[in-house]
């Protein structure tokens, strides 16, 4: 009988130990930002399972975001150490999409120049000769068909409600953006065209999936129909692309005018899970 009973503790103690020992995690070094577990080039590609630094059997260990990329641990390291106010989080998906960056320096062009969820910025950019292939009318002005019709559709809808949308400026080419840029570097200088002028071939406007709304004055935004629009505008498939509380990502100053079509379901997430910005969106559900 006691014979037994050792077995049975021995068996218990080594079990305990089979399922609480890490040897690979025990003593290397940690994550950047603490959840303990292995060192970086332990974890794999990212991703919510292949991520998630061990700690035993605690299940409740947050591990790593689907969007924490190994490979960027020194950009991360670097990045929250020169801005102290950033949460682990916003380090993660603002390195995911280049923010460490200084703008218009070690660009990439854009991988998907057709897709509704493409990201166009002053970090990723479109070819010379880019021109979308479905564009349509719409007012004065041209954009891509589908978001042609859902723009349509938001201002028969705000029409219904007394409301006067119009579509003032759609799609631009490289071309025309090399115009307004530098006619605005000339008048304003560089600097300051840079806080509202995209440089040729960054501008959302070459998509065909942006347009410029009624009027160009930050007064819009306070009008009912700036209202209206930043309350309606995800239902139709757009956001407002620079907002006053995404201006640290964008590098824009607000234009409440300027609305980008992204399909009504990314927008319709954007908007339920209070996303400020499409970079953070790109980062965590397109990349
Ligand atoms: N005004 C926006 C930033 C553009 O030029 O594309
Ligand atoms: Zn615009």
């Amino acid at each position: 009988m006691v014979l037994f009973a050792i077995l049975i503790a021995l068996l218990f103690y080594l079990f305990k130990v089979i399922l609480n020992d890490d040897p690979a995690g025990g003593g290397s070094s940690g994550p950047l930002f603490g959840w303990g577990g292995g060192s970086s080039a332990d974890e794999g590609q990212g991703g919510s399972s292949g991520g998630a630094p061990s700690e035993g059997i605690e299940l409740q260990d947050p591990g790593y975001p689907s969007y924490y990329d190994p490979a960027l641990e020194a950009r991360y390291e670097a990045f929250a150490a020169a801005r102290g106010d950033l949460t682990e989080d916003e380090v993660y998906w603002m390195v995911g999409c280049d923010l460490d960056k200084d703008p218009y320096t070690d660009t990439q062009p854009v991988p998907d120049p057709e897709s509704y969820l493409m990201l166009v910025n002053k970090h990723y950019y479109l070819p010379e000769d880019f021109y979308p292939s479905d564009m349509v009318t719409v007012g004065a002005t041209q954009m891509r068909e589908e978001a042609a019709g859902n723009l349509n559709d938001m201002i028969d809808a705000a029409a219904v409600e007394g409301l006067k949308l119009w579509a003032q400026s759609g799609f631009r080419s490289y071309g025309l953006q090399v115009d307004l840029y530098n006619k605005y570097a000339a008048s304003d200088g560089s600097e300051a065209a840079d806080t509202y002028s995209a440089r040729a071939g960054y501008s959302e406007h070459q998509t065909g999936l942006t347009v410029d709304l009624n009027t160009i004055t930050d007064a819009f935004g306070d009008t009912a129909e700036g209202q209206w629009v930043k309350e309606h505008a995800h239902e139709y498939g757009f956001i407002i692309r620079y907002t006053e509380e995404n201006t640290d990502v964008t590098l824009y100053k607000y234009e409440p005018w300027h609305i980008r079509y992204i399909g009504i379901e990314a927008a319709t997430r954007m908007h339920d899970e209070g996303i400020a910005s499409f970079e953070e969106y790109w980062v965590k559900y397109v990349k």
